[in-house]
């Protein structure tokens, strides 16, 4: 199937890794695209990325009446702009008749988000958002072992998302074109610890219970001083059917990597994922040692297998796990197109990314205080 990028320029960060995860299964090839916002930028920087010139496009609109003119048109986008420009392109793509694949924070609030649920539906189309923790291997294992009453009923969630990026005042660095829009609190979204990172976390977490948030009492802050944009949220959670948890999520954490993990306790055990070991999932049941499952454990349900690709030991990481995301997408189109049923896919809908945007709205809304997140 044929895909256009919309940003992931030379020199973009994510660029990269979702061109290359589209790719990595067959699934997708990528086509052309608008690689910046500025026209001429945008056809030298496809050109210098390898793609036929003719379709590196100028905007969107270049794009879809160029692509529309060929006999083997692209049949979806995947967005990886500056957040601010997320929901004008998915929803003109929409409208143009394409699929989307969106990164995230899908749109800069909720009420966007729903308009683009609306116009996915009205249009027939699929929509899926990068969240790409969701879609490792063992993040599904964790959710087939909570929906399968591995773990008894659900007490507890702690979820935590940590980074070091704004520990340094980067306000103060040389800016180049990605802090001009990331330190713009009008570009970045509500928060950028949410945007950035906060929003991996929630959807990370209520993936993994099956449940949606249905209030926070949250505190959403600068830890460094003198900032114009939100570095970290602290929250208490509730989930439906009223599940309790913690929810982390900080960018300002000096000496921190990419540190996501997550931690569900059920009446009888726990499971328990981090991100610098993502091919492993430890399991502790009350009573007894802890267990590790490894991705391609013969054990482990097909459809969880399936998600990988090498044999235990090798590691796999966000790519694949991209790419997971991408390969869904695909047979969910394939199987719609030969009208065969569509299983229930995981990857992240947008009904979850309008979901993401509704409890970031309540975690700024907060202030210390319980407010309910948006049904
Ligand atoms: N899912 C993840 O794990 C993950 C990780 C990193 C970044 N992201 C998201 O990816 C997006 C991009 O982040 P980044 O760090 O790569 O940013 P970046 O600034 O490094 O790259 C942005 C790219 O978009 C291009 N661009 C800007 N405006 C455009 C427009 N109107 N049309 C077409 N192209 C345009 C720029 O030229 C550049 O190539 C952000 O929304 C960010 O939140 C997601």
């Amino acid at each position: 199937m044929r895909l256009a990028i919309l940003g992931g320029g030379p020199g973009s960060w994510i660029g990269h890794m979702h061109r290359s995860a589209a790719e990595l299964d067959g699934w997708w090839r990528v086509v052309g695209g608008v690689f910046s916002g500025d026209p001429a930028r945008s056809r030298d920087g496809g050109a210098l990325l390898g793609y036929d010139r003719e379709r590196c496009y100028g905007t969107l609109d270049e794009l879809v009446a160029g692509e529309r003119a060929r006999p083997d048109p692209a049949e979806a986008v995947a967005i990886m702009t500056p957040n601010d420009t997320h929901y004008p392109l998915a929803a003109a793509a929409l409208d143009a008749g394409l699929d989307v694949v969106c990164d995230k924070p899908v749109t800069h609030d909720a009420a966007q988000a729903r308009d683009l649920v609306m116009r996915t539906r009205r249009h027939g189309r699929l929509f899926a958002v990068a969240h790409g923790y969701s879609a490792y291997p063992m993040t599904r294992y964790a959710r087939h072992l909570v929906d399968t009453g591995a773990i008894g009923e659900l007490r507890y969630v702690q979820v935590e998302y940590v980074q070091s990026g704004l520990a340094p005042r980067i306000e103060d660095a040389p800016q180049n074109n990605r802090l001009r829009w990331v330190l713009d609190p009008r570009r970045s979204g509500l928060a950028l610890v949410m945007s950035a990172i906060g929003c991996h976390a929630q959807h990370l977490a209520s993936f993994a219970v099956n449940r949606r948030v249905t209030s926070v009492c949250a505190d959403a802050i600068s830890v460094v001083p003198n900032r114009e944009v939100i570095d970290t949220v602290s929250a208490l959670l509730r989930f439906e059917g009223g599940l309790a948890g913690t929810f982390t999520a900080i960018q300002a954490a000096a000496g921190s990597e990419n540190d996501i993990r997550l931690r569900v306790y059920g009446a009888n055990g726990m499971l328990d994922w981090s991100h610098r070991e993502p091919s492993y999932l430890r399991i502790a049941m009350l009573n007894e040692g802890p267990r590790v499952a490894g991705r391609g454990d013969a054990n482990l349900p097909p459809e969880i297998v399936a998600l990988g690709r090498a044999p235990r030991g090798h590691p796999e990481g966000l790519r694949e796990a991209f790419a997971n995301i991408y390969a869904e997408v695909a047979q969910e189109r394939m199987l719609r197109a030969l009208g065969e049923p569509v299983p229930a896919f995981r990857y992240p809908t947008i009904e979850e990314g309008a979901h993401t945007m509704a409890f970031i709205e309540a975690c700024m809304a907060s202030q210390g205080r319980w407010v309910d997140v948006a049904a």
